[in-house]
């Protein structure tokens, strides 16, 4: 079972032995999520990242002990951020929970709302927002009922890195960035969006990263962006023991 804390910024943190448990104790996070969205306002809107740290949780949504334990007709599934590739591109986020989940449980095609990583940058960040919008409603910010994100040892999140933040068109709910050091075009939901949902996860799993999560954890060291994450909501860090291996709360 998880240790739970509050740390000083008042998230809540959720250290887990492991891998495998930190992403079965987030599946089931998830699902009690969605049933609450669902009863309260008919269905389930989430926001899902990239990287490998979640790829676990996503193979367990979709295994039969969880699959059918979501009602998926009322699951709306949106990216944290995406790579301005293709969708069979081997670094597309869409193409990576495609492969483990999407393609492995009966979500309408309808619900699925990927950034279309195919257009140029800028087309596919406005195209994003054109659907966040629609989704959502034009006026207000979209508020999600759950995200889930994983940060770098940069201390990024979803794709907002130190380097591109200043980059950051301010009133946008989707942005392109582009990543230098990684030769990387990406579209990503901006902190606005971000800081509005009603739940968000951390998955942060791996001994590279006990450094930055106690840096943000911690000191709340805002040079880092996954430190200017704050909700209204509730934000649980579900760290494995070595992602929180230099924490002291
Ligand atoms: C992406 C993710 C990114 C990821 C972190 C952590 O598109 O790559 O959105 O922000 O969450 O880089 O990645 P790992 O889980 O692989 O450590």
């Amino acid at each position: 079972m998880a240790a739970a804390v509050t740390s000083k910024r008042r998230d809540r943190i959720e250290v887990c032995p492991d891998l495998a448990s930190l992403s079965r104790r987030g599946a089931e996070l998830l699902l009690t999520a969605a049933a609450t969205a669902i009863a309260e306002r008919g269905w389930f809107t989430v926001a899902i990242s990239g990287g490998s740290t979640p790829r676990p949780l996503y193979q367990l949504l979709a295994s039969e002990e969880f699959c059918g334990r979501l009602d998926w007709e009322k699951v709306q599934i949106f990216w944290a951020d995406e790579r301005c590739v293709p969708k069979e591109h081997p670094d597309s986020n869409y193409g990576a929970a495609h492969d483990i989940l999407l393609s492995r449980v009966p979500l309408p095609f309808s619900n699925i709302h990927r950034v279309l990583g195919e257009l140029p940058p800028v087309q596919a960040a406005d195209a994003y927002e054109d659907e966040l919008r629609r989704f959502f409603g034009g006026e207000l910010l979209p508020v999600f009922d759950l995200i889930l994100l994983g940060i770098g040892a940069d201390g990024h999140t979803a794709s907002l890195f130190p380097e591109t933040l200043q980059t950051m068109a301010s009133g946008r709910l989707a942005a392109p960035v582009y990543l230098a050091k990684l030769n990387s075009h990406r579209v990503t939901l901006t902190l606005p969006v971000i800081n509005c949902a009603r739940q968000l996860l951390f998955l942060v799993a791996g001994e590279d990263k006990a450094p930055v999560v106690r840096e943000i954890v911690e000191a709340g060291n805002t040079r880092y962006p996954a430190a200017l994450v704050r909700l209204q909501g509730e934000l649980i860090w579900l760290l494995d023991k070595e992602a929180a291996g230099n924490l002291t709360l």
